[in-house]
């Protein structure tokens, strides 16, 4: 089987100030030691991956005193050339949300303010015409009419019941226009049963796979990165003809993230999806 790797634009912002000084999720615990140094080298071979793949790379100017900057996915939702600027539920990660509309804006996408919480592509996945959408811990439900309004998609809501996983990207990776994997018991029973109806072959994870944060993973139809640390669920996209890209993000893991949070998809208008 042979799968079509779609070349894509992305934004992410060096880890540069990077630590874990608060704890807003159960991954986080500011007690334990962080090497900023390994963080960066980690953050830079992420980077080089997706060059060598021949995915574009933007960077955002990091800001001092935002050490979670570096998780890009949460600095908005961009699709078909619009931009929803997001609004965070704790005042630690506030600042974060005018630097990102500013480089939206600067870089020509068309704004959108929030008028409810709403972490951005933390909890918002396109997958083909659907918009599924994460509540529980983060982007309030509210959000989820917001976006459907903005994007014109069909926003489909999914209820995260495991604090651990308390962004949908920690839960569920999008594999292609028609496939994602997940961990169901990260989800509510309605939303399991949701996922089951509309993904009868979705690839199951287990939890020792999510635990190493494995389902925040980028794809780009073809390709798969993900945390090296998951060896199941690597073997299991290997079947389903998926070629997988272990990168290690140990430092950003005890922040709460891996590759998937460190990485904006940039979806420009529908002519140059
Ligand atoms: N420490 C960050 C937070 O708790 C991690 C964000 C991870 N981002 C993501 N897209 N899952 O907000």
């Amino acid at each position: 089987m042979t799968m079509d790797a779609t070349s894509q634009r992305f934004l992410m912002c060096r880890p540069t100030y990077f630590a874990v000084d608060y704890a807003i999720n159960p991954w986080m615990d500011p007690t334990a030691p962080v090497d900023a140094d390994l963080a960066i080298r980690q953050w830079e071979r992420l980077r080089q991956i997706y060059r060598d793949l021949g995915h574009t790379v933007e960077e955002i100017t990091p800001v001092p005193g935002l050490p979670d900057m570096v998780f890009a996915a949460n600095g908005g939702t961009v699709i078909d050339g619009k931009a929803m600027a997001v609004q965070f539920r704790d005042p630690q990660r506030a600042d974060e949300a005018p630097a990102y509309r500013a480089w939206f804006e600067s870089a020509g996408f068309e704004m959108y303010d929030p008028k409810h919480v709403n972490e951005g592509e933390g909890d918002v996945l396109l997958v083909g015409d659907h918009l599924l959408a994460g509540t529980g811990f983060r982007t309030a439900h509210a959000s989820h009419a917001q976006l459907q309004e903005v994007f014109g998609y069909p926003v489909i809501t999914m209820q995260l019941v495991d604090p651990r996983f308390y962004h949908l990207d920690t839960a569920l990776t999008v594999l292609d226009e028609r496939t994602v994997a997940y961990l169901p018991e990260a989800f509510s029973p309605g939303s399991q049963a949701v996922l089951r109806r509309l993904f009868p072959d979705a690839v199951h994870a287990t939890m020792a796979d999510a635990e190493v944060l494995g389902l925040n993973a980028v794809s780009d139809g073809r390709h798969v990165v993900l945390p090296a640390q998951a060896t199941g669920l690597a073997a299991k996209l290997r079947d389903r003809g998926y070629e997988t890209i272990g990168v290690d993000l140990s430092e950003l893991r005890k922040a709460g993230g891996g590759p998937k949070c460190c990485t904006l998809r940039l979806r420009q208008g529908k002519a140059s999806k």
